[in-house]
């Protein structure tokens, strides 16, 4: 539960609002690099942080993100041209480069040296792992990429999707964190019921949480902060000598890294667009081989993690709030707990309909909870501290995110995050 104070404080994130000013601090995608693929193409409208931009590929292939509005008198560039490195506005043809420096400024004299006086707000982009990333923060602070294991692995080994989520970020964040909803909101039916297939399937995968999820379902949670943000463990009984465990980690200032398979790893990215709408990124990794074609195209059309989305830059999901996320009520009967398809918009159709920003004044928090109260009061506590001068470390040490989530049986007396053990299974492969 927070006060309105600290809902307010968790949730507004423009540029002077101290979340706001925190977030601007760390690097964030805004487009994948095939969302604006051609130098001298057209511009993509972008909202980030509640600011209204434009990013435009210039003729040498880089990338402006800068103020959508011209400075002589607002006119959208969305219209204007884009050439010879710069976007040259369609009303009276000034021209700015990627730096948001006015270059050209045909109505004035040629003598005139006004536009070197002129320039509009741009950011800082670096195009890395297939996805363009801004720095929104002050120039003057040293903030380092962060170092995921992601962008150490040949790009055949990746795949990222992205898309438009109709909530506040926190939200989407605290959703990430939460691992007790999988055995709810992601399960089938089968697994609701415990149902001897269920359980067999267990016994035969041998995979770890097939099996424990069986025998356990009243994990205990566990949560600790660590120098990149948050982490969740979920203990449960094995009747044997150790206890199985699951580790979901929150990295700062908007990553969840939840436990996955083996040797395929993900993390997500939940960036505010603005106050009440959050872009969800999904990063993908194999530890060692390619993404198989078909998976690429399965995941495409929306499966799993990733929802299927409209053609273009702007990534709406085609599942939604305004046609109920295709909520088949047959299936919810029969197949599974939702009657959604997929998973990712399983996730929308609580995530969103918890209202824009969630009431966390009315909530009561229970036993599964800790994980998500650790995160939130980590957020605001560096928000705040941040006010009083103190920056961020994890923005300042990109090294801090070269961690893996996962999962492993532990002696029943072993320390769950300092154990050898423990620490091998989070440690990620410079
Ligand atoms: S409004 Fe852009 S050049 Fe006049
Ligand atoms: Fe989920």
């Amino acid at each position: 539960m927070l006060s309105i104070k600290e809902n307010e404080t968790l949730a507004v994130i423009d540029r002077g609002s101290p979340m706001g000013d925190y977030i601007r601090r760390f690097w964030m995608p805004f487009l994948l690099s095939s969302d604006i693929p051609d130098s001298d193409g057209e511009p993509v409208n972008i909202t980030l942080m509640g600011e209204t931009l434009l990013a435009f590929r210039d003729t040498s292939g880089k990338v402006g993100l800068v103020q959508r509005g011209c400075a002589h008198r607002n006119a959208s560039l969305f219209y204007g041209r884009n050439e010879e490195n710069g976007l040259r506005c369609s009303y009276h043809g000034w021209k700015y480069d990627v730096t948001g420096q006015c270059v050209d400024m045909p109505t004035e004299d040629e003598a005139s040296n006004f536009k070197d006086k002129v320039k509009i707000v741009s950011y800082p982009v670096v195009e890395r792992g297939g996805a363009l990333w801004a720095y929104m923060g002050p120039p003057e602070f040293k903030q380092e990429f962060p170092e995921f294991e992601f962008f150490n692995v040949p790009e055949e080994q990746q795949y990222i999707s992205w898309n438009r989520q109709e909530c506040n970020y926190a939200q989407a964040i605290e959703g990430g964190i939460d691992s007790a909803h999988s055995n709810f909101l992601h399960a089938s039916l089968d697994a609701y019921w415990r149902t001897e297939s269920w359980l067999e399937q267990g016994k035969r995968t041998g995979n770890l949480r097939d099996m424990y999820h069986a025998r356990d379902q009243h994990p205990k949670f566990f949560a600790e902060d660590t120098d990149y943000g948050v982490a969740t463990g979920a203990r449960r009984e094995t009747g044997e000598e150790n206890h199985y465990w699951r580790y979901n980690l929150f990295l700062l200032p908007f990553y969840t890294m939840p436990p996955s398979g083996a040797r395929q790893k993900f993390f997500h990215a939940f960036v505010p667009i603005s106050n009440g709408v959050t872009a969800r990124w999904s990063f993908v990794w194999n530890l060692d081989r390619p993404i198989p074609r078909s998976d690429r195209q399965l995941w495409g059309r929306g499966y799993g993690i990733h929802s299927e989305v409209t053609p273009g830059p702007e990534h709406y999901p085609l599942r939604n709030e305004a046609n109920h996320y295709l909520i088949d009520r047959e299936m919810q009967k029969k197949i599974n707990f939702t009657g959604i398809s997929v998973l990712a918009d399983e996730d929308y159709s609580v995530q969103e309909s918890m209202g824009v920003v969630t009431p966390r004044m009315n909530e009561h928090l229970g036993t599964t909870d800790v994980g998500i109260i650790k995160s939130r009061r980590r957020l605001l506590r560096e928000a705040n501290e941040l006010r009083d001068g103190k920056e961020p470390f994890a923005a300042a040490n990109g090294n801090v995110f070269h961690v893996r989530a996962g999962d492993l049986l532990l002696e029943k007396n072993a320390d769950w995050l300092q154990d050898p053990k423990a620490k091998e299974v989070m440690k990620a492969t410079w």
